[in-house]
């Protein structure tokens, strides 16, 4: 049987693919050489359970490494609890509740729907808000990096 330029190209296709993933898989091994899996107990066993760390806030608070980050959260919400009915981060920073308690009221944005649409609740695009918003433990990280803030990027 003889080739015909399509099936040609496609063996050629198939072949650069082959070669091209063997490649990237080579180079990412190499990259995470010395890295240990987060797994350290065999498949068969429990992994004994990670330490639970102390949630911290710098007492000069987190500021923003760029201006559209969500804010992180300075405070505890383990109690706070979101449903399709309730939503307890509201009763805190809706306004004007959060008046009663200091507590920033959400982002304009967030009265916003996908529309465009001014709503006088948050949107549904906004509700689960540990989408975005999430406190800090003092970690350290698990892979080393050299992430700039935009401030630090611009000197
Ligand atoms: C009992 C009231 C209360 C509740 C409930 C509450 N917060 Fe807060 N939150 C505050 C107050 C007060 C502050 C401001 C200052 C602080 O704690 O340092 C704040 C600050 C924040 C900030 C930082 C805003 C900024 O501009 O830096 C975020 C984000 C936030 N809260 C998110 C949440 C989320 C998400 C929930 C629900 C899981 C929640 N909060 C529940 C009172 C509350
Ligand atoms: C899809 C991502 C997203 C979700 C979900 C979200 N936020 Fe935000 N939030 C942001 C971003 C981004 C900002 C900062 C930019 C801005 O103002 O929109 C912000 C800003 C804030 C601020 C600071 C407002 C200010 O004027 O400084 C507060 C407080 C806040 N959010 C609380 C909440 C609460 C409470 C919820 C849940 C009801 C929530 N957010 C859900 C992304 C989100």
């Amino acid at each position: 049987m003889t080739k015909t330029p399509a099936s040609a190209a496609r063996a050629a296709a198939v072949l650069a693919l082959v070669f091209g993933l063997t490649g990237a898989g080579y180079s990412l091994a190499q990259e995470l050489k010395g890295i240990k899996s987060l797994r350290e107990a065999p498949l068969t066993e429990d992994s004994a359970a990670p330490d639970v760390l102390k949630q911290a806030t710098p007492a000069d608070g987190f500021g923003r490494a760029y201006r559209q980050q969500p804010p992180l959260i300075p405070h505890k919400t383990d109690g706070y609890q979101i449903t399709t009915e309730n939503n307890q981060c509201m009763t805190c920073h809706d306004w004007p509740g959060n008046t009663r308690v200091s507590a920033p009221k959400i982002s304009e944005t967030h009265y916003v729907d996908r529309q465009g649409v001014r709503l006088d609740k948050v949107a549904g695009t906004r509700y689960f808000c540990q989408q975005c918003h999430v406190p800090q433990a003092d970690a350290k990280p698990l892979v080393g990096n050299a992430f700039k803030n935009a401030t630090q990027v611009q000197n």
